[in-house]
């Protein structure tokens, strides 16, 4: 008896795209199976101009077929298309968010080591430089923008059902936290994640603003799938701690990016190192030199190194970014440091 489609497109959820932690099928890139007794034809479709990604996906994907009962021969077609210009991604369909000039993610692998922090800092710090922009808590599971501007306000919707970002320090908002009370966990499975993420980019009426700043959740999962697929971002930034676990997570978002042609403008290195107030000396809590080395073997620049500060966590908890509450600190001048570095990089 021959396989059947279902089985087909079972094994074949069993190959990743490569970098990421997601399936070609789900990614949506098997565009048709013909089965024929024991011989199978796949033909997939992709948007890539690297040339080992097709090449990986044919070897992995035949392998798993050809290991099926009752398959004695199986041929992977691919057909590849250019990737749009400006940002590429693994499927099809990027495209620019209306009256938005740039989109930057920030991103990690690893949770906790202060992508939020650094996602509401730079905001506010490139809101300061004179630019208008707009933060995006893309952490569908676990917001924690709304906390960090503190503000509970319920976003209005327009006429046209689009929604109204809250404006806070002059920054447009939008976070899942605006949406959800703490008592309601978000128990929301893949699909719904998917289309959330997709209305915060495309349904909040965003207006003209030059950067977009997406704070992202750790890792390379189905939200940051949605967002390098559909939407042209000008670039990622990573955060990581100098620990060699972090290190090594950042390698995989620094990969996740490559592979889908987004460029990584640098590694931000959060919690470097703790200045003691009383004697001035400096401790390198969670080591020293990863994110430099990191970033060398990345040939990325280390856009910083910012240290553990108490200030900067009760900033954040009080719901004032300390760029916004304490400007002569030195963490906030770091972040106006690299929000000019990259208005130059960006303009
Ligand atoms: N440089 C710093 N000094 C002191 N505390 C910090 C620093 N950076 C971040 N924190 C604190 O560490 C905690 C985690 O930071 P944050 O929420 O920004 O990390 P995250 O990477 O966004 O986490 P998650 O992966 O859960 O989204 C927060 O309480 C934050 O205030
Ligand atoms: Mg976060």
């Amino acid at each position: 008896m021959s396989v059947s489609e279902e089985q087909v497109k079972e094994a074949l959820k069993g190959v990743k795209y490569p970098g990421f932690s997601r399936d070609i099928v789900s990614f949506g890139l098997v565009k048709g199976i013909r089965i024929d007794g024991g011989a199978i034809t796949v033909q997939l479709v992709l948007a890539t101009n690297e040339p080992a990604i097709p090449q990986t996906i044919k070897a992995a994907a035949e392998q798993i077929l050809c290991g099926l009962k009752g398959v004695d021969n199986a041929r992977v077609l691919i057909d590849i298309q250019a990737p749009p210009a400006g940002a590429g991604a693994a499927g099809v369909g990027v495209t620019r968010i209306e009256g938005i000039k740039h989109v930057i993610a920030i991103a990690s692998g690893k949770g906790g080591v202060g992508k939020s922090t650094v996602a509401a800092n730079l905001a506010v710090a490139l809101q300061k430089t004179g630019a208008a922009v707009g933060l995006c808590d893309c952490d569908i599971y676990g917001p924690s923008i709304s906390l960090m501007f503190g503000t509970r306000d319920r976003p209005t919707a327009t006429e046209e059902n689009r929604i109204i970002p809250i404006e806070q320090y002059n920054l447009k908002l939008m976070s899942m936290g605006f949406l959800l009370d703490d008592t309601a966990p978000a128990i929301l499975r893949g699909p719904m994640v998917t289309r959330y993420t997709q209305q915060f980019l495309r349904q909040v009426e965003w207006g003209e603003i030059d950067y977009l700043v997406l704070d992202l959740p750790p890792g390379t999962g189905d939200i940051q799938l949605t967002i390098v697929q559909t939407v042209a971002l000008a670039g990622a930034i990573i955060v990581t701690t100098p620990q060699e676990v972090a290190l090594i997570d950042a390698r995989k978002a620094a990969t996740m990016f490559e592979k889908v042609n987004v460029p990584v403008l640098g590694l931000i290195e959060n919690m470097s190192y703790f200045e003691s107030p009383s004697d001035g000396k400096r401790y390198d809590i969670f080591g020293s030199g990863g994110g430099e080395r990191e970033a060398r073997r990345l040939r990325v620049p280390l856009l910083s190194q910012i240290p553990i500060d108490i200030a900067t966590r009760e900033s954040g908890d009080r719901g004032m970014p300390i760029t916004g509450e304490r400007g002569e600190s030195i963490v906030a001048k770091e972040f106006m440091r690299i929000a000019r570095g990259l208005r130059e990089t960006l303009p």
